[in-house]
């Protein structure tokens, strides 16, 4: 089994396709568990904080829902107007403070790199639950499983990427774990959001095939899966220019008449326009299952953590 006890998750690259066995093993057993039970006590007198500095809420409610149904407890700073970073204090104190606390540290903050210089600065394990436009490991292990659920396997999928590809942190962290298996990507975005050169070189090093185009459709028909992404505004720091961009890519009913076959669909949600309503009757629209994943995936990242699989 994989020894996940006491580390921190910080990023896709740091685990081996064994662990994600493992992971994608013990999250389909707590699936299976709940369906009999509404609750468990593997984590019973854990405690687990969560530090968010930007908004959430899938990850935070799925890490609070998923630590609660484990039996442990969960704290949480709030909002961080309410708490003392708004008096100025660093990250470095507020992490410090915390592990004097709580078992484990959730953490999102806008800065990249901000996860594991919090990691490093205290004994609990950290979890990365999205660094600005770095990484987002346990949504892409979710991800993951949702595939391997949806589709049945990971092995020779080609998978279509789209949207702000540049600045969007799920597509790096998954990326990086889809390299693990044999695998083919497209990445659809528009030029100024392309995929960062740093994340393509890495992949072709591990020997998978990438091709990178502005145009959807072509890439969607020659795919398995379309994983579709929101433009992240927050990140842009002329406003004129996301307006220029948001709409670029728009999955609507007029698309899926396009489609040669049935497609699965996924994104990590929040959705801002790239996804019309219409198109969640449709059987491949996975995105609400994808939720619902992310309570399985990560009472099987906490159990792992704390040493305390079933
Ligand atoms: C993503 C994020 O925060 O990076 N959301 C999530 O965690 N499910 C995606 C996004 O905000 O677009």
């Amino acid at each position: 089994m994989t020894n996940l006890k006491g580390k921190d998750i910080l990023h896709g690259n740091q685990f081996s396709k064994k662990d994600i066995e493992a992971i994608i093993k013990v999250t389909s057993n707590f699936e299976k568990e709940l369906k009999k039970k509404d609750s468990l006590t593997l984590l019973k007198g854990k405690i687990l904080a969560t530090l968010f500095y930007e908004p959430s809420t899938r990850t935070r409610l799925s890490f609070e829902t998923a630590m609660q149904r484990l039996g442990g407890g969960v704290i949480s700073m709030g909002s961080v107007e309410s708490s003392s970073v708004a008096k100025g204090e660093t990250l470095m104190d507020t992490v410090r403070t915390v592990s004097q606390y709580a078992d484990v540290i959730v953490i999102r903050h806008p800065r990249t790199g901000s996860a594991r210089e919090a990691a490093d600065a205290v004994p609990i394990p950290v979890i990365n639950a999205g660094d600005g436009t770095g990484q987002h490991p346990t949504q892409a292990l979710l991800d993951i499983y949702t595939i391997q659920k949806e589709l049945g396997s990971l092995k020779n999928l080609t998978i279509s990427m789209i949207g702000d590809l540049k600045n969007g942190r799920t597509v790096h962290a998954l990326a990086e774990l889809l390299s693990l298996f044999k695998i083919r990507l497209y990445f659809v975005s528009p030029s100024s959001l392309r995929m960062p050169e740093e994340i393509i070189n890495h992949l072709k090093q591990k020997g998978i095939e990438i091709e990178e185009t502005e145009d959807m459709l072509k890439a969607s028909n020659a795919s398995n899966l379309i994983y579709m992404t929101r433009i992240q505004k927050e990140r842009f720091t002329d406003l004129s220019k996301y307006e220029k961009l948001k709409g670029s890519y728009i999955i609507n009913e007029e698309f899926l008449k396009k489609l040669k076959k049935k497609m699965t669909i996924l994104h990590p949600l929040p959705r801002v326009d790239e996804i019309t309503p219409e198109v969640d009757t449709y059987s491949g629209a996975a995105y609400f299952r994808q939720v619902r994943n992310g309570v399985f995936v990560r009472m099987a990242l906490l159990s792992m953590v704390f040493g305390r699989t079933p």
